[in-house]
Protein backbone atom coordinates (compact mmCIF):
# COMPACT_ATOMS: atom_id res chain seq x y z
CA UNK A 1 0.00 0.00 0.00
CA UNK A 2 1.33 3.45 -0.98
CA UNK A 3 1.45 6.38 1.84
CA UNK A 4 -1.53 7.97 3.44
CA UNK A 5 -2.31 11.18 4.65
CA UNK A 6 -0.97 12.32 8.39
CA UNK A 7 -3.61 12.15 10.79
CA UNK A 8 -5.84 15.23 11.20
CA UNK A 9 -4.55 16.95 7.99
CA UNK A 10 -6.81 17.11 4.82
CA UNK A 11 -6.00 17.47 0.91
CA UNK A 12 -8.06 19.79 -0.93
CA UNK A 13 -9.32 19.08 -4.35
CA UNK A 14 -10.68 20.80 -7.48
CA UNK A 15 -14.32 20.75 -6.80
CA UNK A 16 -13.89 21.84 -3.23
CA UNK A 17 -11.28 24.50 -3.50
CA UNK A 18 -13.01 26.71 -5.79
CA UNK A 19 -14.94 26.46 -2.16
CA UNK A 20 -11.81 27.90 -0.12
CA UNK A 21 -11.08 30.22 -2.74
CA UNK A 22 -14.60 32.06 -2.82
CA UNK A 23 -14.70 32.34 1.20
CA UNK A 24 -11.03 33.57 1.18
CA UNK A 25 -11.94 36.28 -1.89
CA UNK A 26 -14.94 37.06 0.32
CA UNK A 27 -12.27 37.77 3.13
CA UNK A 28 -9.97 39.65 1.91
CA UNK A 29 -12.82 41.79 0.61
CA UNK A 30 -14.03 42.45 3.92
CA UNK A 31 -10.67 43.14 5.39
CA UNK A 32 -10.00 45.91 2.54
CA UNK A 33 -13.25 46.96 3.39
CA UNK A 34 -12.29 47.81 6.63
CA UNK A 35 -9.15 48.99 5.66
CA UNK A 36 -6.97 45.42 7.06
CA UNK A 37 -3.66 44.93 5.30
CA UNK A 38 -2.09 41.48 4.93
CA UNK A 39 0.60 40.14 6.07
CA UNK A 40 2.45 37.24 6.16
CA UNK A 41 4.77 35.33 8.41
CA UNK A 42 6.75 32.39 8.43
CA UNK A 43 4.64 29.25 9.24
CA UNK A 44 7.30 28.28 11.98
CA UNK A 45 8.56 30.47 14.68
CA UNK A 46 10.98 30.41 17.91
CA UNK A 47 9.57 27.79 20.26
CA UNK A 48 9.80 30.65 22.92
CA UNK A 49 8.03 33.48 21.26
CA UNK A 50 4.53 30.95 21.89
CA UNK A 51 5.99 30.19 25.31
CA UNK A 52 5.40 33.61 26.14
CA UNK A 53 2.25 34.64 24.36
CA UNK A 54 0.46 31.73 24.67
CA UNK A 55 1.27 30.62 27.71
CA UNK A 56 3.28 28.27 29.47
CA UNK A 57 0.56 26.63 31.68
CA UNK A 58 -2.16 26.72 28.30
CA UNK A 59 -2.89 23.20 26.57
CA UNK A 60 -1.52 24.59 23.73
CA UNK A 61 1.45 24.74 24.49
CA UNK A 62 1.64 22.23 26.97
CA UNK A 63 0.32 19.78 24.85
CA UNK A 64 -0.70 20.86 21.09
CA UNK A 65 2.76 22.30 19.63
CA UNK A 66 4.54 20.62 16.84
CA UNK A 67 8.12 21.59 18.44
CA UNK A 68 11.21 20.57 16.66
CA UNK A 69 14.94 21.26 16.82
CA UNK A 70 16.87 22.54 13.48
CA UNK A 71 20.25 21.32 12.67
CA UNK A 72 21.22 24.47 14.22
CA UNK A 73 20.53 23.42 17.51
CA UNK A 74 17.71 25.80 17.76
CA UNK A 75 13.88 24.88 19.16
CA UNK A 76 11.15 26.27 16.44
CA UNK A 77 7.24 25.35 16.34
CA UNK A 78 4.77 25.08 13.54
CA UNK A 79 2.83 28.27 14.71
CA UNK A 80 -0.36 27.14 16.85
CA UNK A 81 -2.12 30.38 15.97
CA UNK A 82 -1.41 33.53 14.15
CA UNK A 83 -1.45 36.48 16.93
CA UNK A 84 1.57 35.63 18.30
CA UNK A 85 3.91 35.94 15.15
CA UNK A 86 1.77 38.86 13.94
CA UNK A 87 2.44 40.81 17.41
CA UNK A 88 6.54 39.71 16.93
CA UNK A 89 6.49 40.69 13.04
CA UNK A 90 4.53 44.26 14.37
CA UNK A 91 8.01 45.16 17.11
CA UNK A 92 10.32 43.45 15.21
CA UNK A 93 9.40 45.99 12.03
CA UNK A 94 8.60 48.49 14.51
CA UNK A 95 5.26 49.12 12.96
CA UNK A 96 3.98 50.98 15.65
CA UNK A 97 6.41 53.62 14.04
CA UNK A 98 4.03 54.15 10.97
CA UNK A 99 2.32 57.12 10.89
CA UNK A 100 -0.89 55.66 10.43
CA UNK A 101 -2.08 53.68 13.70
CA UNK A 102 -3.73 51.58 14.68
CA UNK A 103 -2.11 48.96 12.51
CA UNK A 104 -4.74 46.87 11.14
CA UNK A 105 -3.44 43.57 9.67
CA UNK A 106 -5.02 39.94 8.29
CA UNK A 107 -3.64 36.80 7.61
CA UNK A 108 -5.06 33.80 5.85
CA UNK A 109 -2.18 30.72 6.51
CA UNK A 110 -2.14 27.29 7.93
CA UNK A 111 -1.64 26.63 11.66
CA UNK A 112 -0.73 23.21 12.90
CA UNK A 113 -2.00 21.96 16.76
CA UNK A 114 -1.19 18.05 17.67
CA UNK A 115 -5.23 17.55 18.76
CA UNK A 116 -7.69 14.92 18.30
CA UNK A 117 -9.13 15.11 15.17
CA UNK A 118 -12.35 15.19 14.38
CA UNK A 119 -14.82 16.91 12.60
CA UNK A 120 -14.55 20.89 12.20
CA UNK A 121 -11.13 19.78 14.56
CA UNK A 122 -7.79 19.11 12.94
CA UNK A 123 -4.11 18.72 12.73
CA UNK A 124 -3.55 21.52 10.37
CA UNK A 125 -5.69 23.85 9.61
CA UNK A 126 -6.22 27.14 8.11
CA UNK A 127 -6.91 30.43 10.03
CA UNK A 128 -8.26 33.63 8.87
CA UNK A 129 -7.38 36.22 11.45
CA UNK A 130 -7.21 39.97 11.91
CA UNK A 131 -5.17 42.34 14.62
CA UNK A 132 -5.80 45.90 15.02
CA UNK A 133 -2.77 46.91 17.35
CA UNK A 134 -2.13 50.61 18.86
CA UNK A 135 -5.77 51.35 20.18
CA UNK A 136 -7.34 51.01 23.63
CA UNK A 137 -10.61 52.45 22.01
CA UNK A 138 -13.92 50.45 23.00
CA UNK A 139 -14.69 51.00 19.41
CA UNK A 140 -11.88 48.87 17.14
CA UNK A 141 -13.66 45.94 19.62
CA UNK A 142 -16.68 46.69 18.15
CA UNK A 143 -15.69 46.77 14.75
CA UNK A 144 -13.31 43.42 15.14
CA UNK A 145 -16.62 41.40 16.27
CA UNK A 146 -18.44 43.15 13.51
CA UNK A 147 -15.96 42.26 10.58
CA UNK A 148 -15.97 38.78 11.70
CA UNK A 149 -19.81 38.28 11.74
CA UNK A 150 -19.64 39.97 8.57
CA UNK A 151 -17.52 37.45 6.68
CA UNK A 152 -20.15 34.52 7.84
CA UNK A 153 -23.14 36.80 7.44
CA UNK A 154 -22.04 37.86 3.67
CA UNK A 155 -21.42 33.87 2.90
CA UNK A 156 -25.23 33.45 3.92
CA UNK A 157 -25.08 31.91 7.46
CA UNK A 158 -27.83 32.84 9.78
CA UNK A 159 -27.85 30.31 12.45
CA UNK A 160 -24.89 32.93 14.85
CA UNK A 161 -24.72 33.73 17.60
CA UNK A 162 -21.73 36.18 19.12
CA UNK A 163 -20.97 35.40 22.64
CA UNK A 164 -19.15 38.29 24.79
CA UNK A 165 -17.41 38.33 27.77
CA UNK A 166 -14.64 40.50 29.64
CA UNK A 167 -11.75 39.12 31.28
CA UNK A 168 -11.02 42.69 33.22
CA UNK A 169 -7.67 44.11 33.37
CA UNK A 170 -4.65 42.94 35.06
CA UNK A 171 -6.08 44.46 38.42
CA UNK A 172 -9.45 42.80 38.03
CA UNK A 173 -8.03 39.68 36.57
CA UNK A 174 -5.73 39.08 39.96
CA UNK A 175 -8.54 40.09 42.31
CA UNK A 176 -10.89 37.36 40.64
CA UNK A 177 -7.77 34.57 40.50
CA UNK A 178 -7.66 35.01 44.46
CA UNK A 179 -11.15 34.54 44.81
CA UNK A 180 -11.15 31.79 42.23
CA UNK A 181 -8.21 29.63 44.30
CA UNK A 182 -9.48 30.32 47.42
CA UNK A 183 -12.84 28.56 45.70
CA UNK A 184 -11.74 25.70 45.09
CA UNK A 185 -8.76 25.22 46.79
CA UNK A 186 -10.70 23.77 50.04
CA UNK A 187 -12.24 20.98 47.64
CA UNK A 188 -9.55 20.72 44.68
CA UNK A 189 -9.12 16.83 45.13
CA UNK A 190 -12.02 16.06 43.82
CA UNK A 191 -10.63 17.70 40.38
CA UNK A 192 -9.21 15.95 38.16
CA UNK A 193 -5.15 15.78 37.76
CA UNK A 194 -5.07 19.26 35.14
CA UNK A 195 -7.70 21.18 37.22
CA UNK A 196 -5.39 20.15 40.23
CA UNK A 197 -2.37 22.13 38.20
CA UNK A 198 -4.34 24.90 37.20
CA UNK A 199 -5.02 25.75 40.69
CA UNK A 200 -1.75 27.15 41.41
CA UNK A 201 -1.14 28.34 37.71
CA UNK A 202 -4.03 29.13 36.06
CA UNK A 203 -7.41 28.82 38.34
CA UNK A 204 -9.11 30.81 35.31
CA UNK A 205 -8.99 27.68 32.91
CA UNK A 206 -10.76 25.47 35.53
CA UNK A 207 -13.77 26.84 34.14
CA UNK A 208 -12.92 25.69 30.80
CA UNK A 209 -12.40 22.07 32.33
CA UNK A 210 -14.39 19.71 30.17
CA UNK A 211 -14.12 16.80 32.37
CA UNK A 212 -15.39 18.67 35.63
CA UNK A 213 -17.56 20.73 33.95
CA UNK A 214 -20.63 19.41 36.32
CA UNK A 215 -18.88 19.32 39.35
CA UNK A 216 -21.21 21.86 41.82
CA UNK A 217 -18.44 23.76 42.60
CA UNK A 218 -18.07 24.97 38.70
CA UNK A 219 -21.91 26.45 39.14
CA UNK A 220 -20.76 28.57 42.37
CA UNK A 221 -17.26 29.56 41.21
CA UNK A 222 -17.22 33.55 41.80
CA UNK A 223 -17.73 35.48 38.41
CA UNK A 224 -14.93 37.72 36.90
CA UNK A 225 -18.34 40.27 36.63
CA UNK A 226 -18.03 40.63 40.57
CA UNK A 227 -14.28 41.81 40.57
CA UNK A 228 -14.30 44.18 37.74
CA UNK A 229 -12.40 47.77 38.76
CA UNK A 230 -14.56 50.94 37.32
CA UNK A 231 -12.18 50.99 34.72
CA UNK A 232 -12.91 47.37 33.76
CA UNK A 233 -16.90 47.73 33.85
CA UNK A 234 -16.51 51.10 31.98
CA UNK A 235 -14.74 49.89 29.06
CA UNK A 236 -17.30 46.91 28.88
CA UNK A 237 -20.23 48.91 28.94
CA UNK A 238 -19.03 50.92 25.81
CA UNK A 239 -18.25 47.39 24.09
CA UNK A 240 -21.76 46.58 24.59
CA UNK A 241 -23.35 50.03 23.77
CA UNK A 242 -21.35 50.17 20.83
CA UNK A 243 -22.34 47.29 19.49
CA UNK A 244 -26.29 47.98 20.43
CA UNK A 245 -25.69 50.98 18.07
CA UNK A 246 -24.47 48.91 15.51
CA UNK A 247 -27.52 46.87 15.41
CA UNK A 248 -24.92 43.70 16.06
CA UNK A 249 -26.84 40.88 18.70
CA UNK A 250 -24.68 39.48 21.32
CA UNK A 251 -25.07 37.17 24.34
CA UNK A 252 -23.14 37.68 27.23
CA UNK A 253 -21.63 34.72 29.16
CA UNK A 254 -19.63 35.52 32.28
CA UNK A 255 -18.27 32.06 32.03
CA UNK A 256 -16.46 32.12 28.62
CA UNK A 257 -12.80 32.10 29.16
CA UNK A 258 -10.42 31.57 26.21
CA UNK A 259 -7.83 29.27 26.02
CA UNK A 260 -5.09 31.32 25.36
CA UNK A 261 -3.24 33.47 28.01
CA UNK A 262 -2.81 36.75 26.27
CA UNK A 263 -6.44 38.09 26.86
CA UNK A 264 -7.70 40.83 28.73
CA UNK A 265 -11.36 42.65 28.95
CA UNK A 266 -13.19 42.04 25.34
CA UNK A 267 -13.41 38.10 25.32
CA UNK A 268 -15.41 36.86 22.43
CA UNK A 269 -16.11 33.47 20.27
CA UNK A 270 -18.61 33.54 17.36
CA UNK A 271 -20.85 29.84 17.69
CA UNK A 272 -23.26 28.04 15.17
CA UNK A 273 -26.31 26.91 15.99
CA UNK A 274 -27.28 25.25 13.04
CA UNK A 275 -28.65 21.73 13.94
CA UNK A 276 -25.93 18.89 12.62
CA UNK A 277 -22.97 20.78 12.84
CA UNK A 278 -21.39 18.86 15.18
CA UNK A 279 -20.22 18.79 18.55
CA UNK A 280 -18.00 21.90 18.30
CA UNK A 281 -19.94 24.72 17.79
CA UNK A 282 -17.55 27.28 18.05
CA UNK A 283 -17.04 28.74 14.79
CA UNK A 284 -14.37 31.69 15.31
CA UNK A 285 -12.79 33.62 18.94
CA UNK A 286 -10.87 36.48 19.84
CA UNK A 287 -10.23 39.01 22.49
CA UNK A 288 -8.16 41.97 23.48
CA UNK A 289 -4.18 41.31 24.58
CA UNK A 290 -3.16 44.52 25.65
CA UNK A 291 0.10 43.48 27.52
CA UNK A 292 1.49 41.15 24.84
CA UNK A 293 3.66 43.60 22.69
CA UNK A 294 5.09 44.29 25.76
CA UNK A 295 5.63 40.95 26.74
CA UNK A 296 7.51 40.41 24.10
CA UNK A 297 9.48 42.87 24.29
CA UNK A 298 7.98 45.85 22.46
CA UNK A 299 6.37 48.94 23.31
CA UNK A 300 3.31 48.97 25.85
CA UNK A 301 0.76 48.19 23.04
CA UNK A 302 -2.91 47.47 23.11
CA UNK A 303 -4.66 45.28 20.61
CA UNK A 304 -7.43 43.14 19.77
CA UNK A 305 -8.06 40.23 17.30
CA UNK A 306 -9.66 37.26 16.50
CA UNK A 307 -9.67 33.99 13.73
CA UNK A 308 -11.60 31.47 12.20
CA UNK A 309 -10.67 28.22 10.60
CA UNK A 310 -12.30 28.53 7.48
CA UNK A 311 -12.60 24.54 7.83
CA UNK A 312 -15.57 25.44 10.60
CA UNK A 313 -16.46 27.83 8.18
CA UNK A 314 -17.13 25.58 5.81
CA UNK A 315 -18.79 23.27 7.79
CA UNK A 316 -21.35 25.60 8.98
CA UNK A 317 -21.91 26.55 5.24
CA UNK A 318 -22.70 22.82 4.79
CA UNK A 319 -24.71 22.46 7.90
CA UNK A 320 -27.65 25.34 6.77
CA UNK A 321 -27.19 24.33 3.24
CA UNK A 322 -25.49 27.40 1.91
CA UNK A 323 -24.93 26.48 -1.59
CA UNK A 324 -22.02 29.30 -2.54
CA UNK A 325 -22.04 30.81 -6.07
CA UNK A 326 -19.01 29.32 -7.91
CA UNK A 327 -18.93 29.67 -11.20
CA UNK A 328 -16.73 27.05 -12.77
CA UNK A 329 -16.86 27.00 -16.41
CA UNK A 330 -14.77 27.04 -19.31
CA UNK A 331 -15.24 29.99 -22.06
CA UNK A 332 -14.98 28.20 -24.67
CA UNK A 333 -13.78 24.03 -25.87
CA UNK A 334 -12.07 23.68 -29.00
CA UNK A 335 -12.99 20.21 -30.72
CA UNK A 336 -10.39 19.08 -32.92
CA UNK A 337 -10.94 16.40 -36.10
CA UNK A 338 -8.30 15.52 -38.39
CA UNK A 339 -4.45 15.35 -38.99
CA UNK A 340 -3.97 19.28 -40.13
CA UNK A 341 -6.96 20.67 -37.42
CA UNK A 342 -5.11 19.03 -34.88
CA UNK A 343 -1.38 20.61 -36.07
CA UNK A 344 -3.20 24.22 -36.04
CA UNK A 345 -5.32 23.71 -32.89
CA UNK A 346 -2.83 24.50 -29.98
CA UNK A 347 -1.98 28.03 -31.53
CA UNK A 348 -5.70 28.55 -32.12
CA UNK A 349 -6.03 28.03 -28.46
CA UNK A 350 -3.09 29.90 -27.61
CA UNK A 351 -4.61 33.06 -28.91
CA UNK A 352 -8.04 32.15 -26.96
CA UNK A 353 -5.95 31.98 -24.03
CA UNK A 354 -3.65 35.14 -24.69
CA UNK A 355 -6.95 37.30 -25.34
CA UNK A 356 -7.94 36.30 -21.42
CA UNK A 357 -10.42 33.44 -22.61
CA UNK A 358 -10.65 30.00 -20.51
CA UNK A 359 -9.93 27.37 -23.14
CA UNK A 360 -9.27 23.97 -23.23
CA UNK A 361 -9.14 21.40 -26.08
CA UNK A 362 -8.59 17.28 -25.49
CA UNK A 363 -5.56 15.81 -25.15
CA UNK A 364 -6.54 11.98 -25.19
CA UNK A 365 -6.89 11.65 -28.70
CA UNK A 366 -10.59 11.55 -28.15
CA UNK A 367 -13.16 10.79 -30.74
CA UNK A 368 -15.17 13.84 -31.64
CA UNK A 369 -18.39 12.32 -29.32
CA UNK A 370 -15.90 12.02 -26.79
CA UNK A 371 -14.64 15.69 -27.05
CA UNK A 372 -18.08 16.76 -27.44
CA UNK A 373 -18.94 15.00 -23.90
CA UNK A 374 -15.43 16.51 -22.28
CA UNK A 375 -17.09 20.03 -23.68
CA UNK A 376 -19.88 19.23 -21.60
CA UNK A 377 -18.69 17.86 -18.66
CA UNK A 378 -16.26 21.66 -18.89
CA UNK A 379 -19.56 23.82 -18.89
CA UNK A 380 -18.39 25.51 -21.90
CA UNK A 381 -20.28 28.33 -23.38
CA UNK A 382 -18.85 27.52 -26.68
CA UNK A 383 -17.94 25.13 -28.25
CA UNK A 384 -15.64 25.36 -31.62
CA UNK A 385 -15.43 22.72 -34.09
CA UNK A 386 -12.18 22.60 -36.24
CA UNK A 387 -12.12 19.79 -39.24
CA UNK A 388 -9.98 19.42 -41.97
CA UNK A 389 -12.57 20.67 -43.83
CA UNK A 390 -12.79 24.05 -42.05
CA UNK A 391 -9.30 24.75 -42.27
CA UNK A 392 -8.95 23.93 -45.59
CA UNK A 393 -11.69 26.69 -45.90
CA UNK A 394 -10.31 29.15 -43.64
CA UNK A 395 -13.26 28.74 -41.35
CA UNK A 396 -14.01 27.57 -37.53
CA UNK A 397 -17.71 26.31 -36.60
CA UNK A 398 -18.60 28.29 -33.44
CA UNK A 399 -21.57 26.93 -31.47
CA UNK A 400 -23.24 28.80 -28.05
CA UNK A 401 -24.12 26.57 -25.94
CA UNK A 402 -26.94 27.72 -24.40
CA UNK A 403 -29.24 29.32 -27.17
CA UNK A 404 -27.93 26.47 -29.47
CA UNK A 405 -26.96 28.99 -32.37
CA UNK A 406 -24.30 27.57 -34.58
CA UNK A 407 -22.24 29.52 -37.18
CA UNK A 408 -19.10 29.52 -39.40
CA UNK A 409 -16.36 32.17 -38.58
CA UNK A 410 -13.16 33.42 -40.19
CA UNK A 411 -10.21 31.65 -38.64
CA UNK A 412 -8.14 35.03 -37.99
CA UNK A 413 -11.91 36.52 -36.67
CA UNK A 414 -12.36 33.84 -34.12
CA UNK A 415 -10.94 35.58 -30.94
CA UNK A 416 -12.98 38.35 -31.30
CA UNK A 417 -16.15 36.70 -32.23
CA UNK A 418 -15.81 34.51 -29.21
CA UNK A 419 -15.18 37.61 -26.88
CA UNK A 420 -17.87 39.37 -28.22
CA UNK A 421 -20.14 36.46 -27.12
CA UNK A 422 -18.93 35.85 -23.88
P1 LIG B 1 -8.40 30.07 19.17
O1 LIG B 1 -9.69 30.14 19.89
O2 LIG B 1 -7.37 29.14 19.72
O3 LIG B 1 -7.82 31.55 19.12
O4 LIG B 1 -8.65 29.68 17.67
C1 LIG B 1 -9.46 30.48 16.86
C2 LIG B 1 -10.24 29.64 15.88
O5 LIG B 1 -9.37 28.79 15.15
C3 LIG B 1 -11.24 28.68 16.51
O6 LIG B 1 -12.43 29.32 16.86
C4 LIG B 1 -11.45 27.73 15.36
O7 LIG B 1 -12.26 28.31 14.35
C5 LIG B 1 -10.06 27.62 14.81
N1 LIG B 1 -9.35 26.43 15.32
C6 LIG B 1 -8.59 26.33 16.41
N2 LIG B 1 -8.09 25.09 16.54
C7 LIG B 1 -8.55 24.39 15.47
C8 LIG B 1 -8.38 23.05 15.00
N3 LIG B 1 -7.61 22.18 15.64
N4 LIG B 1 -9.02 22.68 13.87
C9 LIG B 1 -9.80 23.56 13.19
N5 LIG B 1 -9.98 24.81 13.57
C10 LIG B 1 -9.37 25.24 14.70
C11 LIG B 1 -6.69 31.91 18.47
O8 LIG B 1 -6.05 31.18 17.75
C12 LIG B 1 -6.34 33.36 18.65
N6 LIG B 1 -5.05 33.61 17.99
C13 LIG B 1 -7.43 34.24 18.08
C14 LIG B 1 -7.10 35.68 18.24
C15 LIG B 1 -6.63 36.51 17.30
N7 LIG B 1 -7.20 36.37 19.35
C16 LIG B 1 -6.81 37.61 19.14
N8 LIG B 1 -6.44 37.70 17.90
Amino acid sequence: MGYQIPRGTQDILPGTVEKWQYVEKKAREICSRYNYKEIRTPIFEHTELFLRSVGDTTDIVQKEMYTFTDRGERSLTLRPEGTASTVRSYVENKLFGLPQQPTKLYYIGPMFRYERPQAGRYRQFVQFGIEAMGSDDPSIDAEVMALAMDVYKELGLKRLRLVLNTLGDKESRKAHRDALVAHFEPRIDEFCHDCQNRLQTNPLRILDCKKDRDHDLMKTAPSIHDYLNDESRNYFETVKSTLTAMGIDYVIDPTLVRGLDYYNHTAFEIMSDAEGFGAITTLSGGGRYNGLAEEIGGPATPGIGFAMSLERLLLALDAEGVKLPIEDSLDCYLVVMGESAKEKAPSILYQLRKAGLKADKDYMDKKMKAQFKAADRTNAKIVAVLGDDELANGVISVKEMESGNQTEVKLEEVTQYILNQI
